[in-house]
């Protein structure tokens, strides 16, 4: 037991947390795209179930992305996050009444669309060349 316990400790002390690294953000950004999309599609279909399941998934993806800008101070960032997640949270109740109303789930849409712009505008920038997205690493300085 008692050994047990020390091990518990020591592993805890090699790894305090679990690190969200830029890799990890990458990840999580490249998922987020086409769930996102996959939103939209399913409300044009009409397919408000579909819409919902995708932006709770969405949601989820995004949600454990905080942990990157935390570690790192950015309280805007964390900001423009929760702001992303809100609009989520609206679109999700928009889509949890009985008649929901294909206007109002569409505008919600788009306002989580520009959440994640107003996030991108500052922190992220594309490769001249390879034209693939990245950090932005002087807006962390
Ligand atoms: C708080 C900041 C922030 C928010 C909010 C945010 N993103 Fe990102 N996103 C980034 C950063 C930084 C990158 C560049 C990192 C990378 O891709 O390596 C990025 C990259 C991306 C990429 C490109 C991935 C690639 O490399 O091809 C997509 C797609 C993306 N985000 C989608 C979204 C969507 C959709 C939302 C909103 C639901 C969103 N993001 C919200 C910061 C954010």
């Amino acid at each position: 037991m008692a050994l047990c316990l020390f091990t518990a400790v020591t592993l805890a002390q090699d790894k305090p947390y679990p690190i969200f690294t830029l890799d990890h953000l990458d990840a999580a950004m490249k998922t987020l795209g086409p769930n996102v999309a996959g939103i939209r599609a399913s409300l044009d279909d009409g397919d408000f179930a579909t819409a919902k399941a995708r932006v709770i998934r969405s949601r989820e993806q995004l949600a454990i992305t905080v942990t990157f800008w935390r570690d790192r101070g950015r309280d805007d960032a964390v900001t423009l996050l929760r702001t992303a997640l809100d609009r989520m949270d609206a679109l999700d109740a928009a889509l949890s009444i009985e008649t929901v109303d294909p206007r109002a789930v569409d505008t919600l849409a788009t306002r989580i669309g520009g959440a994640c712009d107003a996030c991108h505008t500052i922190y992220r920038e594309q490769d001249p060349v390879t034209s693939e997205y990245r950090l932005r690493q002087s807006a962390l300085q």
